[in-house]
């Protein structure tokens, strides 16, 4: 049981948790992990490694031998893996198909769960995901779970993508989201928690979010 403040924020495919989550640990003072890039870095492990993303037993010793590492520096948060900076590259579409199956692996998930586990007990932290309010921080201070219809989050996420070298199409975007929603929600603990508040971020924008989440927090 931990004594400081952890606030979990779960949600789908681009339901708007890192952004939200990240002004939510901003304004508050505490420290941001995204769990969606420890995920994101282990399969661009596997892709450099050129292994089989489906070979469970490889992908779990992969995961095993990482050091995976957040540090801030000038341009914001970075993920090292083993000492190797790799933040640019986890949103590439390599990575964000390969993540799906990776993310599917039970001993890859056992050992990124305890890692985010021990990085909780450090001390107040804003902890985005799918599983964190019902597996990596149950007894979590404040749990919510973001939702939105899959066209906002395709248009969000390919809003977020369009600019970058292999930006793909809106409907691209969507399909794609769609897919990982459905083998998401074969997950048990990919489901809001029990007590989790659930927020419709449609008519919302990041900010519009972050202010009810603080303001919940600030009331509770
Ligand atoms: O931002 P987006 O929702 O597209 O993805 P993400 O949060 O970066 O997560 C990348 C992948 O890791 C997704 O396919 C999730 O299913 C998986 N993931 C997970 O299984 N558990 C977490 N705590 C975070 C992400």
């Amino acid at each position: 049981m931990t004594s400081h403040l952890t606030i979990a924020i779960d949600g789908p495919v681009a339901s708007g948790k890192s952004t939200v989550g990240r002004i939510v640990a901003q304004e508050l003072g505490c420290r941001f992990l995204d769990t969606g890039w420890m995920y994101r870095a282990v399969a661009h492990a596997g892709l450099s490694a050129k292994l089989d993303l489906e070979d469970q037993d490889k992908m779990t010793r992969l995961a095993e031998r990482l050091t995976i590492k957040l540090v801030e520096s000038k341009r914001g948060e970075r993920l090292l893996v083993n000492g190797i900076d790799v933040t640019d590259q986890l949103h590439d579409s390599r990575v964000e198909q390969g993540v799906v199956p990776v993310a599917a692996i039970r001993g890859v998930r056992r050992i990124l769960v305890d890692q985010q586990r021990s990085i909780a007990t450090d001390g107040p932290i804003v902890m985005v995901g799918r599983d964190i309010g019902t597996m990596v921080i149950p007894d979590a201070t404040i749990k919510f779970y973001l939702t939105a219809s899959p066209e906002t989050r395709a248009r969000r996420r390919y809003e977020e993508r369009k600019n970058t070298p292999d930006s793909p199409s809106y409907d691209d975007v969507l399909e794609r989201l769609v897919h990982r929603d459905k083998i998401d929600s074969q997950r048990a603990e990919s489901h809001p928690a029990d007590d989790a508040v659930i927020i419709d971020t449609d008519g919302l924008d990041a900010s519009e979010t972050a202010r009810r989440i603080i303001d919940l927090i600030e009331d509770a």
